[in-house]
């Protein structure tokens, strides 16, 4: 479970500023996968409020859905009834220790969760048996889709990066790098055969550029960073953004930060193939 968010409560807001931004890289990828639609068998490891999971289940009918906040997962719940879809399948469970069978699932698709699941200065031992778990449950050749966020992104992907610099280092020591990445994955038996960067999508699409953006509650509930901020941090961000409101300076600043968002974009996918079966 996350130990900095509290998802029973960020439940009732996270929808208002997400949406399954990168899923036409999701849905492109399992279509590209040799069996048919119907059969395909998909886990969404961390599914939250379903945004992923709705969308993939209308293409790819059996779809699992698995995340540790039971609020979270109520939300998903009712978006799938609300589609009239007998299909889903919700899990409460912690993805460090997926429980279903060996050999059950085509893909195993993970969106903006690993984050969650490691304290920094473990060498993210929970990412390692998330993806032990992974590969167990995998078919051979089955893969993993993740959605995550370089170091890079984590600094310079947001306007507000440089304004919220506390959060952002926290933040860092509970992401991999993108070598950490392929490390751990190599040793959970998967190899990394593509790396997609998709520049012009906004995780936050809506209120992103809004100067007062970060002023409002449910706007900082769809983004973890803003948990990981003392209350006189976050005071002091929001008195910056007020001086440089006051000083016409603000408009400039998000559009000169921004145009280091439209190089390097806000998130990743990194996709990888089951190569060997690994002892448990
Ligand atoms: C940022 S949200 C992402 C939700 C969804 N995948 C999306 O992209 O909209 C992170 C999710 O990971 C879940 N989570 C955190 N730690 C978890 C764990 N150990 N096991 C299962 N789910 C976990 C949280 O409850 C939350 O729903």
């Amino acid at each position: 479970m996350s130990k900095y968010t509290d998802y029973d409560s960020v439940s009732v807001n996270y929808d208002k500023t997400r949406k399954a931004v990168g899923i036409e890289i999701v849905l492109g990828f399992l279509a590209s996968l040799p069996q048919p639609a119907q059969g395909l068998r998909v886990l969404d490891a961390g599914c939250g409020t379903g945004n992923y999971a709705t969308l993939i289940q209308r293409w790819f009918p059996r779809v699992v859905c698995l995340d540790f906040s039971l609020g979270m997962l109520k939300k998903a719940k009712d978006k799938f009834e609300a589609l009239r879809s007998q299909e889903g399948a919700f899990v409460q469970a912690d993805m460090t220790h997926l429980p279903f069978a060996a050999g059950v699932f085509d893909a195993v698709v993970c969106n903006q969760s690993l984050h969650h699941i490691d304290e920094p200065g473990t060498d993210f031992k929970n990412q390692r048996s998330f993806f032990k778990h992974a590969n167990r449950t995998l078919k051979p050749g089955g893969a993993v889709i993740i959605n995550t966020i370089t170091h890079e992104q984590l600094r310079d992907g947001v306007w507000w990066g440089d304004l919220i610099k506390p959060a952002v280092e926290r933040m860092t020591g509970r992401f991999t790098s993108n070598e950490k990445l392929d490390e751990i994955l190599r040793a959970a038996g998967f190899e990394i055969t593509d790396q997609i960067v998709p520049v012009s999508t906004i995780i936050q699409q809506v209120g992103y550029f809004d100067e007062d953006a970060l002023h409002r509650k449910e706007f900082r509930d769809g983004d973890s960073h803003f948990s990981l901020l003392t209350a006189p941090e976050l005071q002091d961000t929001l008195e910056r953004i007020d001086r440089m409101r006051a000083d016409g300076q603000l408009g400039a600043y998000i559009a000169q930060r921004d145009r280091l968002r439209q190089r390097i974009g806000q998130f990743a996918y990194f996709v990888a193939r089951k190569t060997r079966e690994i002892s448990s």
